[in-house]
């Protein structure tokens, strides 16, 4: 059984990263931490890191390191400070090479090693067809797609029954910027991590559901999960 996770989602936008972090944050209590969550409940609050945010995010770009370093090392701290075998999947971090660096040396003062890294691959053409339709509720980071994961009610978060948004970095043009900046800076991570015993692939291209089982079982494999 698998008892702590602390993980690591690689993948291009559209891969499927929020989707299964959600998915094991519910079945086993891994607390997703999505950068790109928290940047953008930042710029909905209007925060001084919102602000520094928001202009990357709508160019494609990515955010300075500094900023992302500091924002996930609060966040892990909590996690560290949480209980006895914190759980968490970092869903959009670490995206440069020097966040990788950053990671380790987080992990390593807080005594929370790596136990796997997911490297989610998919087509472009599917990446850019799962954005186009995807329906995001901003309360929580969930997301629909018209056609692969509708929601009960059009347009209406299953959950909380508020209404879903499409993200202003969903436009073809920005999801375009998106994929190239993965391309230069953060597939080199796949490279990093290699070496390292704890990478495991998944190819993101079934549906939601084959894409779980394949998590699931990536995280049987020895080392991606701790056993009691
Ligand atoms: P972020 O929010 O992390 O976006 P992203 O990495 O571009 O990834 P997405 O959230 O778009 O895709 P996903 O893989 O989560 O896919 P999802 O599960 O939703 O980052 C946004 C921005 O913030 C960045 O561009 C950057 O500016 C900044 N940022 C964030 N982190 C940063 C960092 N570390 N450093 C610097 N800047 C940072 O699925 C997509 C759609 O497909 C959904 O509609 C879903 O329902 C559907 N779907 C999922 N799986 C399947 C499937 N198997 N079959 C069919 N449909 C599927
Ligand atoms: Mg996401």
């Amino acid at each position: 059984m698998i008892r702590a996770l602390r993980l690591v989602f690689l993948g291009p936008p559209g891969a499927g990263k929020g989707t299964q972090a959600k998915m094991l944050q519910e079945r086993f209590g891994a607390r997703q931490i999505s950068t790109g969550d928290i940047l953008r409940a930042n710029v909905a609050q209007g925060t001084a890191l919102g602000m520094k945010a928001k202009t990357f995010m709508d160019s494609g770009g990515l955010v300075p390191d500094d900023v992302i370093v500091g924002m996930t090392e609060r966040e892990l701290t909590a996690s560290a400070n949480s209980g006895a075998k914190p759980s968490f999947v970092l869903d959009g971090f670490p995206r440069t090479v020097a966040q990788a660096v950053a990671l380790d040396d987080m992990l390593e003062r807080l005594a929370m090693p790596l136990t796997a890294v997911l490297h989610f691959d998919a087509d472009r053409a599917t990446l850019v067809e799962r954005l186009a339709g995807r329906w995001t509720n901003p309360r929580n980071g969930r997301s629909y797609h018209t056609t692969f994961n509708p929601p009960e009610l059009a347009g209406l978060d299953d959950d909380d029954g508020g209404p879903l948004v499409q993200r202003r970095d969903d436009t073809l043009a920005v999801v375009l910027d998106r994929l190239a900046t993965y391309d230069h800076n953060t597939r080199p991570l796949v490279d990093y991590y290699a070496g390292t015993g704890l990478l495991r692939r998944i190819a993101g291209l079934g549906t939601i559901d084959a894409v779980t089982a394949e998590v699931l079982q990536a995280l049987e494999e020895p080392e991606a999960s701790q056993r009691a």
